[in-house]
């Protein structure tokens, strides 16, 4: 076994297989008297196709199978499994994605029934996270949890471990390769990982540390996975991020600086999706995304208002963000933006219109259409009024021969107001962040004084 970190960056040869890889998507879900429990199933094995098309592979059929029990062999029942190897031999199936956590007996009795290469959620979700990780810890998490999973899983054909011996990953051709269970190897690469996590950390503290000299506050997106997270993003500072029909097209931060209405400069940063059913050993590289989240003055939760499930898509966020501690009475001020609202018919879009502007100041709500660019412009106000709200107004009076002096006041608070007089001085009034009030009284003197 190599120590080499694998490349999570760009594994070519895995996506141009993955491409021709004809995908079977099961969703085996338990059912009450017929009806899915929480989600409803159509939208379920959407999302299941989505997962799936999201490293390319080509779905060629999705189906539910509704489970009234869990069969502890082989999770569905025989008679399934029977009519499923049909398909996958006449239609040349080269992989079953199953939309759940199956257990290595189980996964590996399907591969035996089935006789092609079966994957489970956490696998396909690892897959997804592997390649769209971009920095190092994000990569690195990814790979622990990777490493975590295989433990169980030491006789399968797709593991990373494979690919450091010059395979194509899970994707590579048919039959199963054994590999030789070598546990302690793996558990010392394991260790070896959860170091440089700690250093990968600490130099982080510190980047961080110097970025919070930045006078700006920071903005930061969350939401489900394909809300509409990366389209508002761009529309917001107008740059060029992966934005697709795609999920999980963002994992790690991306962060930008923009401007309000009245100039004030504000970092934004948008973070990887939401799912639901996250499996456990994947919250720790997920959270390492979302450091920034906890940092931010203000949260927008973005969500797919058009979408059937919107209303559980949005409890998976409030859970997920309410674990990091991001959440009522947590000091950051949230503010809901339900976007989409270009697919929604002309009386839905005017009752939620009317709920969005009933919405409390604690937690404001915006209707907008991330692609048409309605409501865009009320967000980034309500934006601002959130920001501004701690602020601290101040008057700065500058007499004619220091009026030179005005600029600096630019870059360091929101000029609201400016008025020249005839004898050449200005007033200027301004909102200044708490932390910066000290600065500009020393600057200005008593030319400065708060309003
Ligand atoms: P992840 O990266 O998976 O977390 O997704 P995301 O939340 O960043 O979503 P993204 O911006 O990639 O958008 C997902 C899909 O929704 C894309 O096809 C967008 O074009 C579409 N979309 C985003 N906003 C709107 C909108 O306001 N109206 C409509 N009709 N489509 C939208």
């Amino acid at each position: 076994m190599s120590d080499q970190a694998p490349s999570f960056g760009a594994p070519t040869a895995e996506q141009k297989i993955a491409v021709q890889t004809r995908t079977l998507v099961i969703g085996p879900y338990l059912t009450v008297h017929g009806t899915a429990i929480r989600r409803s199933i159509e939208a379920r094995i959407d999302e299941a196709s989505g997962l799936a098309r999201a490293i390319d592979l080509s779905v060629i059929d999705s189906l539910v199978v509704p489970l009234k029990a869990l069969r502890p062999a082989t999770y569905i029942g025989k008679g399934r499994l029977e009519d499923l190897h049909e398909r996958v031999e006449t239609e040349e199936i080269g992989l079953v994605f199953m939309d759940c956590a199956l257990s290595p007996v189980q996964q590996r009795n399907l591969e035996k029934a089935l006789n092609c290469k079966v994957i489970d959620r956490t696998g396909l979700i690892l897959e997804i996270f592997g390649r769209r990780a971009q920095t190092r810890e994000g990569s690195l998490q990814v790979e622990l949890a990777h490493l975590a999973y295989q433990k169980g899983r030491l006789v399968r054909s797709w593991t990373h471990l494979e690919r450091q011996r010059g395979g194509f990953g899970f994707l590579g051709g048919p039959g199963e390769t054994q590999i030789e269970a070598d546990r302690r190897l793996l558990q010392e690469r394991m260790k070896r990982i959860e170091r440089e996590i700690e250093s990968v950390k600490r130099t982080r503290g510190l980047h961080r540390a110097s970025r919070e000299k930045v006078p700006f506050p920071t903005v930061a997106l969350v939401g489900y996975t394909n809300a509409g997270k990366s389209t508002l993003f761009n529309r917001l500072t107008e740059a060029e991020v992966l934005a697709k029909d795609m999920l999980f097209a963002t994992l790690d931060t991306t962060t930008r600086l923009i401007a309000t209405p009245h100039g004030m400069k504000v970092i934004l940063s948008d973070t990887v999706g939401f799912i639901s059913d996250l499996p456990t050993m994947l919250i720790a590289a997920f959270r390492a995304t979302l450091e920034d989240v906890v940092e931010a003055d203000i949260v927008l939760h973005i969500r797919d208002i058009a979408h059937e499930d919107a209303e559980a898509q949005s409890e998976d966020v409030t859970a997920i963000i309410g674990d990091l501690g991001i959440g009522p009475g947590s000091g950051h001020q949230m503010l809901e933006v339900w976007n989409k609202s270009d697919l929604l018919d002309e009386a839905d879009r005017e009752r939620l219109a009317n709920i969005a502007a009933q919405s409390s100041s604690q937690t404001p709500v915006v209707l907008v259409s991330a692609q048409t660019g309605a409501g865009i412009a009320d967000l980034m106000t309500i934006i601002e009024r959130a920001l501004l709200e701690e602020h601290v107004d101040m008057i700065v009076s500058l007499p004619a021969e220091q009026a030179g002096e005005a600029h600096w006041l630019y870059e360091h608070a929101s000029v609201m107001q400016r008025t020249p007089a005839e004898d050449g001085s200005i007033s200027l009034t301004v909102k200044a962040r708490p932390e910066s009030v000290a600065r500009i009284e020393r600057r200005y003197g008593t030319n400065a004084r708060r309003a």
